[in-house]
């Protein structure tokens, strides 16, 4: 099995044949089944989170120096931080992703969406053309971060994601620490010329009085954990949803589209494995891990567990239990984005299908995917448009709208 491409079939064969299992290129132990999944992520005292952002293909020493003349570091802070600060930390970000101003974007959403859509004619990629750039600008509103030039943040930002994610080359680590490292610089400069009386998540950290290596670090997960997950969670949810008969045509239903994500979630998970360390012994479906193993959780498997959702390869919008699934993880660390990535596939798959009714996929095989450790999605998602709805249409599918 190829890790970074896993198949359904890989994820049942590792489910029903070896649940725990030690992976001999990685050295990583691979968890498939839901309750051990669950289980691990329930326990922060017996398994740490130190290991999530490290990156899977060690950067050797010269391109360490790269990263570190930039002065480049990840010390803990949220999703990496087992220790006494990440309450203080997880509080200052939540302040501003409470549901209420979550909810308040919901309008936003759909103006950003629209304007997209209109440059939108003959046969397009809707990845390109919708999911690439709208999950940034959302949230660097919602942060109060200005100025910044968003085609700069997804080229460091997917680099990124490559570097740490990656099956990459020495070649390839030399390519990406560049971008990293001029990420990393932008965040710690953007930091010590916030106003720590300013209203935006730089000058909260400042005023918090936050070490300025530690922000940088925060921020650097924070702005591409929160934009680049929910790209590859829009591009997921178009194609899931158009593969389907009959569900687009659905998307103006109350509550439809919130099914569709949720079921997308579950099954196409866009982060498909998330990490801990054993910090003491432990049996997990039977298997001895010894302390100190690194744990390779799979969410994509255990959301599609026979055991807890009953056929689980089948897309199935009206699943009873599909929320509980563990693609924004569980427990101390649970995703602080989850309400707001929810929100921006509900909107813009519902104004996205009532302003192109007769949109549809221009194939049915397999789109290109993302193939990084811990995140997979479509790169492409190439459609046909067709004729965008006239004014009258728009007025009737909007009144059927929540
Ligand atoms: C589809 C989109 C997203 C997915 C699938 C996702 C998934 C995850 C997962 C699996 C974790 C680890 C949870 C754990 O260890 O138990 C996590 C943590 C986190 N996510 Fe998300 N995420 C998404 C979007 C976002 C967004 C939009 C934001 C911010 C606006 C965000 C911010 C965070 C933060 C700050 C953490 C660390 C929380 C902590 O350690 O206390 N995520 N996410």
């Amino acid at each position: 099995m190829d890790l970074f491409q896993p198949e359904p079939a890989d994820l049942r064969s590792l489910r029903e044949n070896a649940p725990v299992h030690r992976d001999e290129r990685t050295g990583l132990w691979l968890v498939s089944r839901y309750d051990d999944v669950r289980a691990v992520l329930a326990d922060p005292h017996r398994f740490h989170p130190d290991n999530a952002l490290t990156a899977v293909v060690p950067i050797p020493r010269p391109v360490l120096r790269v990263l570190a003349r930039a002065g480049f570091s990840l010390p803990p802070t949220l999703a990496n931080n087992g220790t006494d600060t990440h309450a203080d930390l997880r509080r200052l970000v939540s302040r501003f992703l409470t549901p209420a101003r979550v909810a308040a974007l919901g309008p936003r959403i759909a103006e950003l969406t629209a304007e997209r859509l209109d440059g939108l004619s003959g046969r397009a990629d809707l990845h390109a053309a919708v999911a690439r750039d709208l999950p940034a600008i959302v949230l660097l509103e919602v942060m109060g971060i200005r100025d910044v030039d968003v085609d700069a943040l997804k080229a460091w930002s997917t680099a990124s994601l490559e570097l740490f994610w990656g099956d990459v080359t020495l070649e390839r680590q030399h390519e990406l620490a560049r971008p990293a490292a001029a990420f990393h610089q932008w965040l710690t400069s953007r930091i010590k010329a916030a106003d720590p009386g300013g209203d935006d998540l730089f000058g909260a950290l400042r005023a918090q009085g936050v070490p300025i290596r530690d922000a940088a670090g925060l921020c650097y997960f924070l702005l591409i954990a929160g934009q680049e997950t929910t790209t590859q969670l829009l591009s997921a949810a178009f194609h899931a949803v158009l593969r389907e008969d009959g569900l687009w045509s659905r998307l103006g239903e109350p509550g439809f589209a919130a099914a569709c994500v949720e079921e997308v979630l579950r099954r196409d998970p866009p982060v498909s494995t998330w990490r801990r360390i054993a910090a003491e012994p432990v049996t997990l479906s039977g298997v001895d891990v010894p302390a100190g193993a690194p744990l390779l959780l799979m969410l994509a498997g255990s959301g599609s567990d026979p055991d807890v959702f009953a056929e689980p390869e089948r897309f199935c919008p009206a699943r009873p239990n599909a929320r509980r699934h563990l693609a924004f993880g569980f427990g101390r660390h649970f995703c602080l984005g989850a309400g707001l990535a929810r929100l921006e596939a509900e909107v813009v798959l519902r104004e996205t299908a009532r302003r192109f009714p007769d949109l549809h996929l221009t194939s049915t095989g397999p789109p290109p995917m993302l193939g990084l450790l811990s995140f997979r999605a479509p790169l492409s998602v190439e459609v046909e448009p067709g004729e965008p709805a006239g004014p009258a249409r728009l007025r009737s599918t909007a009144s059927g709208r929540r």
